[in-house]
């Protein structure tokens, strides 16, 4: 009988965060069918994030997940990173082992493009965790493919939070407010998980007790995780624990109903150095502007974090 699982390509900058999101779609079979595991340019430079991508899938005992490298850079720009956040090997916090596992030798945009035309249209969802150069990249390549992907659930921008790496952008869209205009315009059905939402799913210390109190490889490590990836937000914000902000998307995918948002207008700042990488959420419906993202606004945190902790606990 044909899986009903979801089939999902996970596009990715690790990035604790984005590791925990990994774990988390790893440990979940029966909902998601991870098909591949792109690395892009972001939060570290891309020789790390590929490496960080196969670290994880062995800490998940998925030494058989297919990663791929893809853009080393943002479309047009220079690389911006976040060792200030995720330290210098991105992955700070537990001593991991290298990576046994493979490289693919495919280019990620190539995989990407491949698999979109291989798999019936409209039955594969893209889960991009980083910049989205290479969803731009894939979607500049092959125009054919934005009809065939089912939905794109990422995770960036902020409208009420606006910015983390300036006083307006979030890091994700900062990095590439190209390819995030290019995204967003696509007309694909685009789920968004901005820091509104993120920064409501807070690590505090008892969540992070559930974690450890795991006594599992995995538990541990996003522990340690955890602990080190908090100190950047506890600073800035004064908050009560890390944001876990890439783990909205695939928790979304396995429990939607944790999650509320609006379908409104989201359109992204690309000329204004003062505003650059800004998503302009119309909240409110104050232009004509025609919706094209659903915004995501709130969740049921605690459900959120039980979620993960089951989930998690599985590996
Ligand atoms: O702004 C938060 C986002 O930037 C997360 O995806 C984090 O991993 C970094 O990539
Ligand atoms: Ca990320």
């Amino acid at each position: 009988m044909a899986s009903l699982a979801r089939k999902i390509i996970i596009d990715t900058d690790p990035g604790q965060d984005d590791a925990v999101a990994i774990l988390l779609a790893l440990a979940s079979p029966e909902d998601l069918d991870v098909l591949g595991i792109t690395a892009v340019a972001g939060n570290v430079p891309l020789d790390l994030t590929q490496k960080n991508a196969r670290i994880i899938c062995e800490l998940a005992g998925k030494a058989d997940v297919k990663v791929f490298a893809g853009c080393d850079r943002p479309l047009g720009r220079d690389l911006v990173t976040a060792e200030h956040v995720h330290g210098k090997t991105g992955l700070d916090g537990p001593d991991l082992p290298d990576p046994k596992m493979p490289l693919q030798g495919q280019h990620a945009v190539d995989f990407i493009i491949d698999t979109l035309r291989a798999e019936r249209s409209g039955t594969v969802t893209l889960c991009p965790l980083g910049p989205l150069t290479n969803i731009a990249t894939a979607l500049q390549k092959a125009p054919d493919i934005a009809q065939r992907i089912q939905q794109i659930v990422l995770m960036g921008g902020a409208y009420f939070e606006v910015g983390n790496i300036t006083p307006t952008a979030e890091f994700n869209i900062y990095v590439d407010p190209e390819a995030a205009d290019i995204t967003f315009k696509s007309g694909i059905d685009i789920v968004v998980m901005p820091l509104d939402v993120t920064h409501k799913a807070l690590v505090t210390r008892a969540r992070n007790d559930a974690f450890r109190d795991l006594g599992t490889p995995a538990g541990i490590a996003v522990a340690q995780m955890t602990d080190f990836f908090e100190r950047f937000d506890k600073e800035k914000y004064g908050s009560a624990g890390a944001p876990l902000h890439d783990p909205c998307v695939t928790a979304y995918l396995i429990k939607p109903e944790l999650f509320t948002g609006r379908h409104v207008n989201v359109e992204i700042e690309t000329q204004s150095e003062l505003t650059l990488g800004m998503t302009v959420a119309d909240w409110w419906g104050v232009t004509d502007r025609a919706p094209n993202a659903t915004f995501i606004g709130d969740l049921d945190a605690d459900g959120f974090f039980a979620l993960l902790a089951e989930r998690i606990g599985r590996l």
